[in-house]
This record gives structure tokens, C-alpha cells and sequence, in this order.
């Protein structure tokens, strides 16, 4: 059939817009023109539609309308949605909606939406993402409560493997709207994985680099064994410890975006391995340390996700160092070791340093943790007996997280995990002193948050 015989329907309240769209698209298709439901109505019972071409029905009646037009019509349905529509996106899409662009959009855009609709351009972009979880991210909505200037787009998911754009790179958002869809039950927006590795800093170049049998060593299905025990673990991490509900999801939240960037990296891929193959107990404090630091960073006001990315990695590589110890000394109680296997359970900082200074992507910060988060503030720690202000205050941070995941989270058979209060107590008479004590405040007031 030829593009002239094809009918599209603009169902558009605003004038200028639709005389646009209009003008547009009668150089192709033959158009007809609605301003209400009710008008709309009346051409779909008099005419057949190739397409129909439709803004957010916001009022019950638009939504009437398109379960009238999906149970007596056979055409497809593009909504025009904006980021005010999240909602109203999410109910049009269960209602049938064939695609969506989202506003504003350019002319050209609407075109190439519009042949693909029609199979015409069968090879031209959809906005509903046919690509693969895998290639977007999660994001916690608040993390948007800023009035800055989008450096990417965003997208909300409607179904497995289907995203939808709302918000245009260079858009801003309203915090006031970011609120209210909070409290109405939106938690997460979703980004490209590319775009949030920005966000983060972190440049994934494996894929690039690595000849196609080193790449395919990060099968999908070890990925996701990671992706679902970061989650697990933390939270069973910090169920024995008790800590504040809402910084607890928030920082798990912030771990699994964190991590599903960093099983793509084959360095840090390959360290994940090495943790969790070592021995249980150093993943488990590895995921408690990160998760920790996290929590703190946040309680402390910080909010740079590539600061909290920093703290992040660090926490999770603090002790890769302790993957060149043999497993009887990291097992063994501290107050038995012998003076030399102390000094060899002491090399991790060194050694932890060493590996992460080998890989091609470790922010430079992260190093800086491994190697000093046994340094103590009163220059009794170890490698380098360093005070204050030689400790980089990401490490001030990791430490605390780390003192209290030591008394919290199991890291040998014979060990009895304490409560979150009780560690905070411990770390009160015999810690104290080497500890920062803003990072400490922080860590005392989320475990007196909890409910
Ligand atoms: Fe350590």
C-alpha cells in the first residue's frame, strides 16, 4: 500500500503541536486531526486508521478512549508521554500502547517513529527497548532530587526487557515531581549502563581490549551469580547487625547499580572471583565493609555518586590483598597467631596495593584504602604508622565500616557475631581513639535509627 493511503489519527489537545505534526506527516500519510476524546471518537467510528498517533490521556476519559481503541481497533497506538506521565506511561503501555515517544521530540524523530510503527523502516530505532535488561541500570528515583542538568537520558521499565525514554539527555527534573512519584510507589528510573559508568567514572574496557575467549569468561550466568548474592548478603549482613531500614536499601540499591557495572570489567570481575572463591567469610566482610562505607558516606551528607562509587570499590577491595595469605592464618583467631604469621597477615595492605595498582580501571582513592585502612589516627597502625593527616579521609570512613563489620559479620567458624549496639559499645572502649570520629558519629547514629 502506498504511504499516501495510509491513515494516521493525531489525537492532540494542543494546537500548535498537532498543526506540526500534521504538516509533517501529510507529505506521507493522509491525516486526520483530533482535539478530544470525544471528537477522536467520532473519526474512529466513521474512518479506519493505519496508526494512531495520541498525547497521554491524563483524564478517565482518555483512558476510555484507548481501551475503546484497543478492543474494537487493530491499529497501533504511539502515546506522545513526557516525565510528568511516568504513571499514566506505566497504565497506557498495560493498556496496549504499541510505542511511545517521548516530548519533546523533533520532527525527524516522529518520522522515524512513525515507519518503524508501520513497518516501513523496519530497521529504525524503537523507543520501547527491545535490548537486553543488561544494558540499563537502576537507579534509586531520589537520587534525582537535584534541579541539575541531565547528561543522559531516562528511561522507566514496563516490562522485562522493555524501557521507555521520559526524560531527554540535557532535561531537567523537578524535585517537587521526583518527591511525589516517590510517594506513589515509582522507586527506581533506569539509565544505559554506559551512561551510568560515566556517572560512576569507571570505563569498562574489557570488552575492547580482550580477545573474544578472555571476554567470554564473564558468562551471563556468573554475572548474575553476583548480582543476586550482593543483595542476599548484604542483607543478611545486616539483619545480625540491625541498622536503619531506609539507609540499609538505599545503600544495597546504590551496591547492586555499583556492581552490575563492575562485573562487566574483566579485572574487577576476575578480583570478585578471587574474593568470594577465597573463603565465604571474605566476601561476606568485603560486601559488610562496602555496604558500610556506603551508609556512612550518605549519613555524612555525601552524595557524588562517584565519590560514593569510590567507597564502593574500596570497601569491597580493601582486603584483596588477603586473597596471598593462606587461608589457616586468616582463619586462625588473631590472639593465637604467632609473630610471623601476624607479620604475613600484615602484608595484605601491601599486597592489596600491589593488585589493585595492576589493574587498568581501580580509582586511584581505592588504592590509597587498601593500603591504609589499618592505619590508625593515633599513629599505632600499620604499614606506615601514618596520624590523621597522612590517611586519606575515604580510608577514615572504610576503616570504621571495617572495625565494625569485624565484630559484626562472622570471619572464621568459631566466631560469634555481635549485635550492632553491642559492636558499637566494643569499638567505644577499645577502638575509639584510632577511629574518625565523624565517620564514627555517622555509624552510631544508623545503628540508633533502627526500628
Ligand atoms: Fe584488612
Amino acid at each position: 500500500m502506498s504511504q499516501q493511503n495510509q491513515n494516521i489519527l493525531i489525537i492532540e489537545s494542543e494546537e500548535g503541536l498537532r498543526a506540526t505534526l500534521s504538516s509533517a506527516l501529510s507529505q506521507r500519510y493522509k491525516i486526520y486531526e483530533a482535539s478530544t476524546a470525544e471528537s477522536a471518537k467520532k473519526l474512529l467510528e466513521e474512518h479506519d486508521f493505519h496508526l494512531i498517533i495520541s498525547e497521554m490521556f491524563l483524564s478517565s476519559e482518555g483512558v476510555e478512549l484507548l481501551k475503546w481503541i484497543k478492543a474494537k481497533k487493530s491499529c497501533p497506538v504511539i502515546v506522545m508521554n513526557t516525565f510528568s506521565q511516568i504513571i499514566e506511561t506505566q497504565k497506557a503501555h498495560d493498556l496496549g500502547t504499541d510505542d511511545f515517544i517521548s516530548k519533546p521530540f523533533s520532527i525527524t524523530e516522529m518520522l522515524v517513529k512513525v515507519s518503524k510503527v508501520l513497518k516501513d523502516d523496519p530497521e529504525s530505532p524503537n523507543e520501547i527497548q527491545s535490548g537486553s535488561d543488561r544494558d540499563f541500570c537502576r537507579v534509586p528515583i531520589e537520587d534525582y532530587i537535584s534541579e541539575k542538568e541531565l547528561g543522559h537520558n531516562i528511561f522507566i521499565k514496563l516490562g522485562e526487557n522493555r524501557y521507555v525514554k521520559v526524560l531527554h539527555r540535557g532535561g531537567k527534573i523537578d524535585p517537587e515531581r521526583v518527591r511525589s512519584y516517590k510517594e506513589k510507589g515509582v522507586t527506581y528510573l533506569y539509565i544505559r549502563q554506559e551512561d551510568y559508568r560515566q556517572i560512576l567514572g569507571f570505563t569498562v574496557k574489557v570488552a575492547k581490549l580482550a580477545a573474544d575467549d578472555i571476554a567470554g569468561l564473564i558468562t551471563e550466568e556468573k554475572k548474575k551469580h553476583f548480582l543476586k548474592f550482593t543483595g542476599e548478603m548484604v542483607v543478611q549482613n545486616a539483619f545480625v547487625v540491625g541498622v536503619d531500614k531506609e539507609s540499609l536499601n538505599s545503600a544495597k540499591e546504590f551496591l547492586e547499580s555499583c556492581m552490575s557495572v563492575l562485573v562487566d570489567d574483566y579485572d574487577s570481575f576476575s578480583l570478585l572471583q578471587m574474593l568470594s572463591d577465597h573463603t565465604d567469610f571474605l566476601y561476606a566482610h568485603s560486601l559488610g565493609v562496602s555496604a558500610f562505607s556506603v551508609m556512612i558516606g550518605k549519613q555524612l551528607g555525601w552524595r557524588s555518586p562517584k565519590t560514593l562509587f569510590k567507597l564502593a570499590f574500596g570497601g569491597l577491595f580493601h582486603d584483596i590483598g588477603k586473597k596471598e595469605i593462606s587461608q589457616t592464618i586468616i582463619e586462625k583467631q588473631r590472639s593465637l597467631l604467632t609473630h610471623d604469621e601476624r607479620k604475613e597477615l600484615e602484608t595484605h595492605v601491601t599486597r592489596g596495593k600491589q593488585i589493585l595498582e595492576s589493574m587498568r580501571n581501580a580509582p586511584s582513592e581505592a588504592i590509597r584504602i587498601a593500603y591504609e585502612h589499618h592505619e590508625d589516627l593515633t599513629g599505632h597502625g600499620y604499614p606506615g604508622r601514618l596520624r590523621r593527616r597522612g590517611i586519606h579521609p575515604l580510608t577514615l570512613v572504610v576503616s570504621v565500616a571495617n572495625a565494625f563489620c569485624e565484630h559484626t559479620i562472622r570471619s572464621h567458624p568459631s566466631d560469634t557475631p555481635v549485635s550492632g549496639p553491642e559492636a558499637i559499645l566494643l569499638m567505644e572502649q577499645f577502638g575509639r581513639a584510632g577511629l574518625d570520629v565523624t565517620a564514627f558519629k555517622a555509624l552510631k547514629t544508623l545503628i540508633k535509627n533502627q526500628n
